[in-house]
């Protein structure tokens, strides 16, 4: 099962809406197939892996998957059927579909058709794997995964506004890897203004389905002439605004390609005079174009807004050895939250990459 996890690993960030499944084959203890999913409208990993050697080799195997295997026909016939025809002995799966359309039903199907079913192997790992399909087929929202690289003493920018480059080299390449697992980067438009980032994946061309950035802006600030507009890869650019954003500006923005999006305003914070973007009216549009995983990589601002609405489901946060001292920008310097009410988090993983910490946590209200 840890070889198909391997397997599913490779379809991350390019099977939306679909789920990342990986699928290893094995009979008289050797690997005889292995398969994954690659994107949506690809074969599944069990008919990729039961595709690779006469259907006749898988008679008597084991099946190891890492979700429970179809049994509805999708834009692909049923995994089920196709496992019925290899008539391997046994399949063994990590985690059972929560799609109440399949959930259960190719249990029942391979068990009745005498194929020995086993649940639940590996199935933590598996369900941390598929968190973001598992959260979109339930809620019909992102997952979100919050990004924040910051100093010993919690700033992300020196008292010059200083910002390039907090962490070590190991670092931002482990963030690369994060952006290639995401559907999509969101940033706020100070981040887009100040920083002018690409937020594209490593080597997006060719990519099945490649990332999504989104800029939030909800009044026109960001130019058309940001990179984001300019690097050829406008199309996979979505512009987030509102109402107040002048009409002549979107209709620049919207001439480079990038899609924009009018959301409503609110007043996330009491103590705020100024309506900033709805976020959930944000992750809703993001769950009907499909995106499973955004990646949001900051700044401070937008950072403290999706704390304050709860919609951070995970939380990495890199620390550079090194203090800042006196600065106006720390990690979520816009809110001042209460010590008995303060966000809380559990620490699920701390890992040294390169010089600096990546901690992982997981909010304490979702634990
Ligand atoms: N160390 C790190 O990990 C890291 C990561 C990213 C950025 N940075 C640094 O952080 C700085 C920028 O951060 P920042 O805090 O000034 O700004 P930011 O979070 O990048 O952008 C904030 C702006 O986004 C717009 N926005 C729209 N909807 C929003 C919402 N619902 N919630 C919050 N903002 C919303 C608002 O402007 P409108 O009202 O005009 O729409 C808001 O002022 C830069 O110096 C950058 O280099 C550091």
């Amino acid at each position: 099962m840890g070889k198909a996890l391997e397997q599913a690993a490779q379809g991350l960030g390019h099977t939306r809406p679909n789920p990342p499944v990986g699928c290893v084959i094995v009979k008289n203890n050797n690997i005889i197939a292995e398969g994954y999913h690659a994107f949506a409208g690809a074969p599944h990993a069990e008919a990729s892996a039961l595709s690779k050697l006469p259907t006749e080799e898988y008679v008597g195997s084991t099946l190891y998957v890492t979700l429970e295997p179809c049994s509805t026909t999708g834009r692909t016939p049923p995994c089920t059927e196709a496992i019925l025809k290899a008539k391997p002995s046994r399949v063994v799966i990590a985690a059972l579909d929560p799609n109440p359309k399949h959930a259960g039903k190719a249990i029942a199907i391979l068990e009745a058709a005498g194929i020995e079913v086993s649940t639940g192997i590996l199935e933590q790992e598996a369900t941390a794997q598929l968190a973001p399909f598992f959260k979109w087929i339930t809620t019909h929202r992102p997952f979100l995964t919050l990004k924040m690289a910051q100093s010993l003493d919690g700033a992300i920018a020196d008292h010059a506004g200083q910002s390039k480059w907090i962490t070590s080299h190991e670092a931002r390449k482990d963030v690369r890897m994060l952006r290639a697992r995401a559907d999509a980067v969101l940033v706020g438009c100070n981040t887009a203004c100040e920083d002018n980032p690409s937020l594209l994946r490593d080597n997006e061309n060719g990519l099945n389905q490649p990332g999504y950035r989104i800029i939030l802006d909800s009044c026109g600030r960001v130019p058309a002439t940001a990179k984001c507009f300019t690097d050829g890869f406008a199309n996979l650019t979505i512009y987030a605004t509102s109402e107040h954003c002048p009409e002549e500006h979107r209709s620049k923005i919207a001439a480079t390609g990038a899609a924009v999006w009018i959301l409503p305003t609110e007043f996330p914070f009491s103590k705020q005079a100024r309506p900033t973007l709805s976020l959930h009216a944000l992750l809703a549009k993001a769950g009907e174009l499909g995106l499973l995983h955004i990646l949001c990589e900051g700044g401070s601002e937008l950072a403290s807004s999706l704390l304050n609405a709860k919609l951070v489901d995970e939380l990495i946060i890199y620390i550079a050895p090194k203090i800042l001292g006196a600065t106006q920008k720390h990690t979520f310097g816009s809110i001042p939250f209460d010590l008995p009410t303060a966000p809380r988090f559990k620490i699920c993983s701390t890992e040294q990459i390169g010089s600096d910490i990546k901690l992982i946590l997981k909010p304490n209200d979702l634990i």
